[in-house]
C-alpha cells in the first residue's frame, strides 16, 4: 500500500467566530469513526466548544453510536420525550400526528439561557443536537463561552463568588418559570436538587468557567431573595455579543457542544406556523468541582 493510501483521515474544522464554535468537515457519519478520528473529533470540541457537523440524514441510531463515542448517554428522566425507540434521544417537536404545526412550544424552557444537565449530580458533558426539521424564521441556538464569562468578571466579582455554590433543581426551571407540565413525584424524586460551584473548573483544560444558567434557583448558604438576585445578575453579565455564537439551522446539521464551559438557548419561533423537530442526546460528564 502507498503511503497516499494510508494516510490517515483529517479533520478540518473551520472556526466560527474568534472566541468559539467550528465547522467540522473529514467525518463519513455512515462509517464508524476510528479511536484516532474520534481524539481529533474530542480535541476539536475541547478547543472550540461548539461543533456544527453537515451530515444530511443521520438515522437515530447513528446519532446514539456517536453520541456514546463521547460517553454515558443520559437517559432523560422525562421520559415523555423518549424519540424513536431510543431511550437515549429526546424529541422536541411542536408537530401533531398529521406533521402540522399544533400550536405549542414543546420545551419553552429552553428558550432562557442554559447548561443541560445541570440539575443532576453528574451534570451533562456533551449534547448532540439533530436538526430534523427547521423553521425558516426563528428556532436558532445561541452559544455562551462561559471561559470568557469567568475571565470578563473583575477582581471583587471572582473573589465574590470563590467558594459559593448554587442549586440546580430542574422543577424550578420547568414548572415554576417556564409554565411546563410539573414533574410527576417518581420524577422529582429521581433527581432532586443539587448544588454546584458556581466558578467551575473544566476537567480537561484546567481553566476556570462560571457554571450557572436558567436550572440554578438560589445560593448555599444565602438568602432565598439575595441569592436569586446573585444568580439573575450573575447570568445576566455572562452573556455578551464578543462571547456568542448564533446558529441559523438548516436541516441535516448536527451540532455537539460542551456544557461543561458553554450555555446555550434556542430562540423563539411562531409554533403555530413553523415547523421544528429537533433530536437531541446529552452525554453524562462529571462531579463540577
Ligand atoms: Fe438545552
Amino acid at each position: 500500500m502507498n503511503s497516499a493510501a494510508k494516510a490517515r483521515p483529517k479533520l478540518a474544522a473551520r472556526p466560527l467566530t474568534p472566541r468559539l464554535g467550528a465547522e467540522i468537515s473529514g467525518i463519513d457519519f455512515d462509517e464508524d469513526l476510528s479511536d484516532e478520528l474520534f481524539r481529533e473529533v474530542y480535541r476539536a470540541f475541547v478547543r472550540y466548544q461548539v461543533l456544527l457537523f453537515s451530515p444530511g440524514d443521520l438515522p437515530p441510531a447513528r446519532q446514539v453510536a456517536f453520541a456514546r463515542r463521547f460517553g454515558e448517554v443520559q437517559i432523560h428522566v422525562m421520559n415523555q420525550y423518549h424519540a424513536d425507540g431510543f431511550p437515549e434521544l429526546y424529541r422536541l417537536s411542536n408537530l401533531d400526528e398529521h406533521g402540522k404545526p399544533n400550536g405549542r412550544h414543546p420545551d419553552k424552557g429552553t428558550l432562557a439561557w442554559h447548561t443541560d444537565g445541570s440539575w443532576s449530580r453528574v451534570t451533562g458533558q456533551a449534547t448532540l443536537i439533530y436538526g430534523e426539521v427547521m423553521p425558516e424564521t426563528g428556532g436558532e441556538t445561541h452559544f455562551c463561552d462561559m471561559y470568557g464569562a469567568y475571565d470578563r468578571l473583575d477582581a471583587a466579582w471572582k473573589a465574590r463568588i470563590a467558594g459559593l455554590r448554587a442549586v440546580h433543581n430542574l422543577d424550578f426551571s420547568r414548572t415554576r418559570r417556564h409554565g411546563e407540565d410539573p414533574m410527576s413525584e417518581e420524577q422529582r424524586r429521581a433527581k432532586p436538587p443539587v448544588d454546584h460551584p458556581i466558578a467551575r473548573t473544566h476537567p480537561d483544560t484546567g481553566r476556570k468557567c462560571i457554571f450557572l444558567g436558567d436550572h440554578a434557583e438560589y445560593i448555599v448558604g444565602m438568602s432565598y431573595d439575595e441569592g436569586r438576585a446573585l444568580i439573575e445578575e450573575l447570568n445576566r453579565l455572562a452573556v455578551h455579543p464578543d462571547l456568542t455564537y448564533e446558529h441559523r439551522w438548516k436541516p441535516g446539521e448536527l451540532i455537539v457542544w460542551d456544557n461543561r464551559c458553554a450555555m446555550h438557548r434556542a430562540t423563539a419561533y411562531d409554533p403555530a406556523t413553523q415547523r421544528r423537530v429537533i433530536r437531541r442526546c446529552t452525554v453524562l460528564g462529571e462531579v463540577p468541582a
